[in-house]
C-alpha cells in the first residue's frame, strides 16, 4: 500500500500490525482463581482472613473455591492453547509453597506450579510467574505485616526458594504485583486485606515492599539462569489535573508521587522523591529507611510491567474529600496519606462495570511518559482489560461487544505508542477467566472466558475469540 497523506477510505489500513516478536498473553492471580484454600498444606493468607470478616467483601464472597483452577488447570491451559496465546502470567501463592512465610517449602505446593509450567511449555505458552499478588501468609501479618522490615526479609527468602524450585521451567519472573494496592489499600483505606487504616503504616509498608522487591530480585538472580527476565508490575496511575489551575496541577503532582514515584523513585532511580518526603513530613520522618536500603532496592530490571485500566483525574484545594471516587473502593479512610484536600473526579466517557472511565488515551500518554522518564526500560503491559455485566444468552453464548471495543481501543493505543518509539514488548489481557475481584467478590467479571460459578463451567466469550485472532495474527482490526 502506498504511504501518503490522502488515502481514500478504501485504502485506509484495515489492520494495525504488531511486531512479530510481540508477546500476546493473558493473566490471572492465585487467590482470584485457584480455590482449594485448605488443600495440600496451604495455610490462610491475609485475603482468607479478610474475606471471612463480615462486611469486607461483597456478598461475603471468599476465594475458598473461586474458579477451582487448582483442579481445572489442565482445562484452563487447554483453553489458552486453543486461543493461541503465547504467554500466561499467573501468580504463585506464597501460603501454598511456604505456608507460614518462613522455613522449608511444601513439595505439593511447588509441584502444582511445576506441573502447570510444564503443561504451558508443552503447549508453547511461556510461563510468567508473579511472586506476590497480595496473598501474604497470615502468620507474617500477625508478626506485623508489610509495615515491618522483617517481611521484606521473609519475601526474599520465599523468592529464592521459588526460583530454585521453578527456575528451570519459568524464565520470566515478577516480584510484586501493584505494590500500591498492597500498601495503600491494605494499610491506609483498608478496602483490601489486611484492612488496616493507618496512613503511616501504609508508608512503612510501601518502603518494605520496595525493600522486599530489591532483596527478591537479588535472590531471584542468584537462583535463576542468566537469561532469566526479572521485573516488577506497577499500576502506574496516569494522573491528570482537572484544570490548569496551580492547585489542581499540584494535586496531580502529589498523587503522582504517592501512587507512582514512591515506587519508581527507589526501584529505578535509587531515591525517594524529595517532594514525597516533604508532602508526608507531617506524618513521618521516614526514619524506617535505613542506610543501604536504597542501594539494595535499585536493582537492574529486564523490563517494567505496567498495569493500566483507567486514568486518574484530580483537583486540589477542596475542603472535603471524596475517597471513594478514585475507583479503588469506598472507605471512610483515604488511601492517600496527607492528601485529604485532593478530590477525585470521574473522567469523561463511558464506564465499565467497575465505574471506571474507558480512556485509551490514558494508556498512550502513560506509555509515552514512562518512556520519557526511563528511556532505556523495555515495557510490558502486564494487565489491561475491563469488567462488564456479562451473561449467557439462551443459545449458550456470551456476547461482550463492550469488552471487544475496550480491548481494541487500548491495543490501538499500544500500537500508537510503539509507532512513537516506546519499546512495548507485550500485552497480557486481564483476565483469562472471570474471577474473585477482591472487595467486589464475584460480582465483577473481567474474564475473556466466562465462568459459571455453581458448576465451574468455562465458556469463552466473543472477546476471547476476537483476542485469539489478534494474538494469532499480530493484526489488530483498525
Ligand atoms: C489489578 C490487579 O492486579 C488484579 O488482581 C485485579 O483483578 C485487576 N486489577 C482488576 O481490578
Amino acid at each position: 500500500m502506498a504511504a501518503g497523506h490522502d488515502l481514500s477510505p478504501s485504502e485506509a489500513p484495515a489492520a494495525l500490525s504488531f511486531p512479530p516478536s510481540f508477546t500476546w498473553g493473558t493473566a490471572t492471580a492465585a487467590y482470584q482463581i485457584e480455590g482449594a484454600a485448605t488443600l495440600d498444606g496451604r495455610t490462610p493468607s491475609i485475603w482468607d482472613t479478610y474475606s471471612r470478616t463480615p462486611g469486607k467483601v461483597r456478598n461475603g464472597d471468599t476465594g475458598d473455591t473461586a474458579t477451582d483452577h487448582y483442579h481445572r488447570w489442565r482445562e484452563d491451559v487447554a483453553i489458552m492453547a486453543d486461543l493461541g496465546v503465547g504467554a500466561y502470567r499467573f501468580s504463585i501463592a506464597w501460603p501454598r509453597v511456604q505456608p507460614t512465610g518462613r522455613g522449608p517449602s511444601v513439595q505439593k505446593g511447588l509441584d502444582f506450579y511445576r506441573k502447570l509450567a510444564d503443561e504451558l511449555l508443552e503447549k508453547n505458552i511461556q510461563p510468567v510467574a508473579t511472586l506476590y499478588h497480595w496473598d501474604l501468609p497470615q502468620e507474617l501479618e500477625d508478626a506485623g505485616g508489610w509495615p515491618e522490615r522483617v517481611t521484606a526479609e521473609r519475601f526474599a527468602e520465599y523468592a529464592g526458594l521459588a526460583a530454585e524450585a521453578l527456575g528451570d521451567r519459568v524464565r520470566t519472573w515478577i516480584t510484586l504485583n501493584e505494590p500500591w494496592c498492597s500498601a495503600f489499600l491494605g494499610y491506609s483505606s483498608g478496602v483490601h486485606a489486611p484492612g488496616r487504616t493507618d496512613p503511616v503504616a501504609a508508608l512503612r509498608a510501601a518502603h518494605h515492599l520496595n525493600l522486599g522487591h530489591g532483596k527478591a530480585v537479588q535472590a531471584l538472580r542468584a537462583n535463576l539462569p542468566s537469561d532469566a527476565q526479572v521485573s516488577v508490575t506497577l499500576n502506574i496511575h496516569h494522573v491528570r489535573p482537572f484544570t490548569d489551575d496551580a492547585q489542581d496541577v499540584d494535586a496531580a503532582r502529589r498523587i503522582d508521587a504517592l501512587a507512582n514515584r514512591v515506587f519508581t523513585g527507589p526501584m529505578l532511580q535509587g531515591a525517594y522523591p524529595e517532594d514525597l518526603l516533604r508532602d508526608t513530613a507531617s506524618l513521618t520522618d521516614w526514619s524506617f529507611v535505613q542506610d543501604g536500603d536504597l542501594k539494595e532496592i535499585r536493582q537492574p530490571l529486564d523490563f517494567l510491567g505496567v498495569n493500566y485500566y483507567t486514568p486518574t483525574l484530580v483537583s486540589g484545594g477542596a475542603s472535603g474529600t471524596s475517597h471513594g471516587s478514585d475507583g479503588h473502593g469506598k472507605s471512610e479512610h483515604s488511601p492517600w496519606p496527607a492528601a485529604d484536600d485532593v478530590t477525585f473526579h470521574l473522567p469523561p466517557g463511558s464506564t465499565t462495570a467497575m465505574g471506571w472511565a474507558v480512556d485509551p488515551t490514558g494508556l498512550y500518554d502513560l506509555l509515552v511518559r514512562v518512556k520519557g522518564d526511563f528511556p532505556q526500560m523495555p515495557l510490558m503491559i502486564t494487565e489491561n482489560g475491563a469488567a462488564f455485566d456479562d451473561y449467557v444468552d439462551p443459545e449458550g453464548n456470551v456476547n461482550d461487544p463492550d469488552r471487544i471495543d475496550y480491548l481494541q481501543g487500548h491495543l490501538a493505543a499500544v500500537h500508537r505508542a510503539i509507532e512513537a518509539g516506546v519499546d512495548v514488548r507485550g500485552y497480557f489481557l486481564w483476565s483469562l477467566l472471570d474471577n474473585f475481584e477482591w472487595g467486589y467478590g464475584y460480582s465483577k467479571r473481567f474474564g475473556a472466558v466466562y465462568v459459571d460459578y455453581p458448576t465451574g463451567k468455562r465458556i469463552p466469550k466473543a472477546s476471547a475469540r476476537w483476542y485469539s485472532a489478534v494474538a494469532r495474527t499480530g493484526l489488530l482490526p483498525a
